[in-house]
């Protein structure tokens, strides 16, 4: 059994292809960062011609690295939404005209499912077949550039929404507040870095959504408070002041993220968590959720780093899954596949 992963929701055009027991044999990731850092973030349009240009030279790399052929798999998993349509349509479309090709089956897959989802990849190095894995019911944070949202994973995978932002996402809002200060893109990265050397409570920032059954995150309120922290102090910052901004405004998001998430982990009784997404790679936050779940009595699975940022071994892996389950598309059907930039999974009606 061999499938190949492509993503491309977003600014990485990337593929991947994974072995019968999610073994990861290859993993291209072609980054656009460069393109859009002049701009402070990604532009829709340019996102969509650089995947034109980098989704065939990714797949031919991953194939050759895997060492295999189009014609030696056994399906192709592609990224269906949410996401940017312009860049959705790139990767959907190569892998619909692939599948036709080759006859093979097509499953389309849920790129902040799949977010989730990477912690069952094996990798000899970061997730070894043997180490522990959640077993439902668990709790995933799938925290990113467009998208925090709070998760109840069941039996057989079934998925349901417990708690979304209502505004930015929580990667949005370091990459603004650092375009604010001149920091480059993905502002999430350099903040994490720059926090090491700042005080966390240098500046004092709103500690939002106190009340329990707020089940919900909110980080547009934190942007702002971070904008007039800045301008109140009426100057370009000082190297110092900005590691200490870093770090406060880091350490506020942290919290609402853990506490938002621990709070969900008590009233479900759920009692293991998954974190996944570009932001679950902040250090900061690996190790408040590390001391809050052992203080909790809760399993706490990190996807590794290397996983965290879009990937397409994510996509392959939860492709796989599926396949498994019988939800690949095998017939005309196949090449009627349309992407979902805005799918949200539902609200469980209980709650
Ligand atoms: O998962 P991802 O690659 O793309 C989306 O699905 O959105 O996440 C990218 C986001 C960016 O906002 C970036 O600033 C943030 O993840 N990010 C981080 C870190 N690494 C990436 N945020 C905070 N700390 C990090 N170490
Ligand atoms: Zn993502």
């Amino acid at each position: 059994m061999r499938i190949l992963g492509i993503e491309s929701s977003c600014d990485e055009t990337a593929a991947a292809v994974l072995d019968g027991d999610a073994r990861l044999l290859s993993n291209i990731v072609a980054s656009q960062i460069p393109v859009h850092a002049k701009y402070g973030g990604v532009v829709p349009e340019l996102a969509s011609r650089n995947h034109v240009l980098a989704v065939i030279p990714t797949i031919e790399q991953a194939l050759a690295e895997a060492g295999t052929e189009l014609a030696e798999l056994d399906a192709i998993a592609v990224t269906q939404g949410p996401g940017l349509v312009g860049s959705l349509l790139i990767g959907l479309q190569t892998a619909k005209t692939l599948a036709w090709v080759h006859d093979l089956p097509l499953v389309g897959v849920d790129h902040v499912e799949a977010h989730i989802h990477a912690i069952f990849l094996v990798d000899d190095d970061l997730l070894p077949a043997d180490a522990p894995r959640p077993k439902p019911p668990y709790l995933a944070l799938a925290v990113s550039g467009g998208h925090t949202s709070l998760y109840r994973v069941g039996e057989g995978g079934s998925i349901e929404l417990v708690a979304h932002t209502v505004d930015d996402a929580a990667g949005e809002a370091f990459d603004k507040v650092a375009k604010f200060v001149g920091l480059p893109y993905p502002g999430g990265v350099v903040i994490d870095e720059m926090s090491e050397r700042g005080d966390r409570s240098a500046f004092a920032f709103p500690r939002p959504l106190k009340r329990r059954d707020q089940r919900f995150f909110s980080f547009s309120g934190l942007k702002t408070a971070a904008r007039l922290a800045i301008e109140a102090v009426g100057r370009p910052l000082t190297e110092q002041e900005l590691s200490d901004l870093a770090a406060s405004f880091q350490e506020s998001v942290v919290e609402l993220l853990v506490r938002k998430t621990m709070q969900a982990a008590a009233a479900l009784e759920l009692d293991q968590l998954v974190i996944a997404g570009g932001v679950a790679a902040n250090r900061r936050l690996r190790q408040a959720f590390a001391d809050a779940c052992s203080n909790a009595g809760v399993r706490f699975f990190p996807t590794p780093p290397a996983y965290c940022t879009d990937n397409a071994a994510m996509i392959a892996s939860l492709g796989l899954r599926k396949f498994r389950h019988g939800e690949a598309l095998v017939s005309e059907e196949r090449f009627h596949m349309d992407a979902y930039p805005n799918r949200r999974l539902p609200m469980p009606k209980t709650r």
